[in-house]
């Protein structure tokens, strides 16, 4: 059986506050996770910073759109207290703190590019030279729920691979991807068991079928099954 990468979805999310450093760290401790899952936007002073929202209120101590606070505001939150008061004290992470990570601890990273609620002009462009800056472009591969920003990206970078998130059916998705110059699909678990034509579909185009977020056993065995490439999980332990 061909070996299926593990990524931890927003790190170790599943016990410790997503995207927190500490979610990173223990996914390298405490799991076999191969990488990465994680989220990036840009601060009012146009840093890029690791996040799941467009707005912080739900994961942190403050309220309001991340495009609206500058990388100084955003860096004194507290990440961590909103899952447990045990892990108060955790503040973001910068997207070139997050490669400087992956690099020391040998890790993938599936960047997600999140540019469909708010639309960060120059995201892709930013992404790209980070990925470049330290070298990483065969260790990084990004994704968007945003295609029109996928599409552009490969355009700027064909050396990084870039990936399609979807969580609906679509109609004739074949023809869809046909003309989407992406390398890979990022499909919503329950859709490859809906659809079960899919990974082949996929798979005969030469893409890799990167599912997420797969968090109990059953699913990943099923996922495991079908022949997936890669499972995104909360629980890569
Ligand atoms: O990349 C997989 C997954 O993270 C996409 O959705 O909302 O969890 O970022 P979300
Ligand atoms: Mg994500």
């Amino acid at each position: 059986m061909k070996k299926t990468m593990l990524l931890a979805h927003r790190g170790f999310s599943g016990e410790y506050p997503e995207n927190s450093p500490l979610a990173f760290q223990m996914a390298v401790e405490k799991t076999d996770a191969d990488g990465f899952e994680s989220d990036v936007h840009i601060t009012k002073d146009g840093e890029l910073v690791i996040f799941h929202d467009a707005s912080v209120e739900r994961t942190s101590n403050g309220t309001g759109w991340i495009k609206d606070y500058t990388y100084d505001e955003m860096l004194a939150l507290d990440i961590g207290a909103w899952k447990s008061p045990e892990f108060a004290g955790q503040h973001i992470w910068t997207f070139d703190q997050l490669l400087d990570f992956c690099d020391e601890t040998h890790m993938l990273l599936n960047m997600e590019l999140k540019n469909y609620e708010v639309f960060y002009e120059g995201l892709e462009q930013r992404v790209i030279d980070a990925i470049c800056a330290h070298k990483m472009q065969d260790r990084v591969f990004v994704s968007s729920f945003n295609h029109i920003s996928m599409q552009h990206f490969k355009e700027l970078c064909p050396d990084i691979e870039t990936g399609l998130l979807y969580d609906k059916p679509f109609l004739d998705i074949d023809k869809y991807i046909e003309r989407s110059n992406a390398d890979n699909m990022h499909p919503r678990y329950m859709l490859l068991q809906y659809q079960p034509e899919l990974v082949d579909l996929y798979h005969g185009r030469g893409m890799k079928v990167n599912t997420w977020t797969v968090n109990d056993e059953e699913n990943m065995r099923d996922m495991l099954n079908r022949g997936v490439d890669c499972i995104i999980s909360n629980y890569p332990d």
